[in-house]
This record gives C-alpha cells, sequence and structure tokens, in this order.
C-alpha cells in the first residue's frame, strides 16, 4: 500500500460492512465505525475508531461534521429491513451526512444499495421488475429507501465525489471471484465479493465510477 487514508463505515457490522473494515484494516488504513452494538465486533473492536449510535434513535444527536472530520472515505453499507418498511432511514441520515461529508473535504462517498433498487431516472428490465415484486418483496422498503438516496444524491449532491454500487449478493459464503462495474448484468455475489468490489471502487484513483449508480457483476 502506498498511502494510508481513514475510512468511516456505516454498517459495519453487517454482512459487507464487516468484510469492507477488514479489507481496509488489511491494506493498512485507519477505520472509524458508527454502530449500535460495539461487542459485534469482537477483537476488531481494538483496532477500529469506535463512535456508538444509531442512525435513527441518535440522529439528533450524532454530531456528523466530527464523525467525518479527519475523514478520506466513507462507504455505507447500512441496512435494516424491518425499519426500512415503513421509514427511509437512510436517506433521513444522508440528509444529514452528506452535508458534513461536503463541509470536512471528505474524498468520496460509496453508498451500498441493490440490484433491485431503480436508479433515479431509471428503470429496471422486466426481470428484475418481477423479481422485486414477487419472491424479493419483503425487501421494498429497502429499496425504496435506496432510491430516496439516489434521487437525493443525484439533486443535491452532484459536488460530492459519490458512487452508488447497486449490489446483487444473495448469502455469505467464500468468494466467486472479481466483480466489475456494469451498466446491464448484475452478478448474485456473496457479501465478500460485494465488500471486496466496493472498496476497490471507493479507491480507484481514475475516479471513473464517479456520480454512477452500477450493477457489480462477475468478469466473463
Ligand atoms: N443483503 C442483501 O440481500 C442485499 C442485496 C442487495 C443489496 N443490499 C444492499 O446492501 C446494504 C447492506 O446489506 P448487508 O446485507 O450488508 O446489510 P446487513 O447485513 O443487513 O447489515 C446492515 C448494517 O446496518 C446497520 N444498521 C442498521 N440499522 C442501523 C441503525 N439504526 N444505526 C446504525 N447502524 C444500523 C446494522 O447494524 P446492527 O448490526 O446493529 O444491526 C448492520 O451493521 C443493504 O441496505 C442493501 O441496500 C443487500
Amino acid at each position: 500500500m502506498s498511502q494510508s487514508f481513514t475510512f468511516l463505515v456505516l454498517g459495519a457490522t453487517g454482512g459487507t460492512g464487516k468484510h469492507f473494515v477488514n479489507i481496509a484494516l488489511r491494506e493498512g488504513h485507519r477505520v472509524r465505525v458508527l454502530l449500535r452494538s460495539p461487542e459485534k465486533l469482537g477483537d476488531q473492536v481494538k483496532d477500529v475508531q469506535v463512535w456508538k449510535g444509531s442512525i435513527v434513535d441518535d440522529i439528533d444527536t450524532i454530531d456528523t461534521d466530527k464523525l467525518v472530520e479527519g475523514v478520506d472515505f466513507v462507504a455505507s453499507m447500512l441496512g435494516d429491513k424491518e425499519a426500512q418498511r415503513d421509514s427511509k432511514i437512510n436517506y433521513a441520515f444522508m440528509q444529514k451526512l452528506v452535508p458534513s461529508m461536503k463541509k470536512q473535504g471528505v474524498k468520496r462517498f460509496l453508498y451500498q444499495a441493490g440490484g433491485l433498487s431503480r436508479p433515479y431516472q431509471g428503470s429496471l428490465s422486466p426481470v428484475l421488475w418481477i423479481v422485486r415484486n414477487t419472491i424479493a418483496r419483503g425487501f421494498d422498503g429497502q429499496h425504496k429507501d435506496n432510491e430516496a438516496v439516489m434521487e437525493y444524491l443525484e439533486t443535491q449532491a452532484k459536488d460530492l465525489d459519490w458512487i452508488v454500487h447497486r449490489a446483487g449478493i444473495y448469502l455469505d459464503g467464500p468468494s466467486k471471484g472479481t466483480l466489475e462495474r456494469s451498466q446491464s448484468s448484475v452478478s448474485i455475489a456473496p457479501h465478500k465479493d460485494c465488500a471486496d468490489y466496493s472498496y476497490r471502487l471507493l479507491v480507484d484513483p481514475s475516479k471513473d465510477a464517479i456520480h454512477t449508480s452500477d450493477f457489480s457483476c462477475y468478469k466473463s
């Protein structure tokens, strides 16, 4: 590694987030996390800088300017299917966090949404639309929340270098290969590969992915 950066990871105890934190630490970076249950980190708790809090219950008291102070890259892998059924919790928190990221000069922001979340002013293929409205119907609130975040980023945050990863996660498990960005194809991948891809996207010096909301797909 040539340079060491500071990452803020949201959703660090989740399926994707825990792998993301492992990768960032392995690559020699500093990692700050905002989470509800530090004990879920296990031994890793000693390697990261912990901010305890909920993006819902503590939204009014979390000092987001301080949270992102000195942070180079922010990765959001937040999700709470039950809470998102009735409420756009991520959108509400992003409305507070994004102005702080702009103010504090965060270099880049990665937001992990879902392959079944519709990009702003875009559409889903008929197949994905059917999947969303049948077997994946329980996640509809999560997709609507992700869609509100994408609209907000497109319309209110073009002065921030953000990237949305519309991931096609199935379950945790061993790596199935290397994901790359795709506008048309989505692969069903384990959390580990999605975290690896999100990490590479975030630190990519080429910046090709800035202001995109693409899928990830295995190299053929
Ligand atoms: N899982 C899928 O099948 C799937 C598929 C495609 C895309 N995605 C997208 O990827 C995102 C992340 O997915 P994932 O499967 O990695 O998530 P996950 O395993 O459900 O983890 C979600 C993370 O968000 C945290 N979180 C939830 N509510 C919070 C709150 N109020 N305050 C602070 N932290 C909170 C959780 O913390 P706790 O440990 O405290 O609960 C956990 O760390 C999803 O939101 C979705 O948009 C997921």
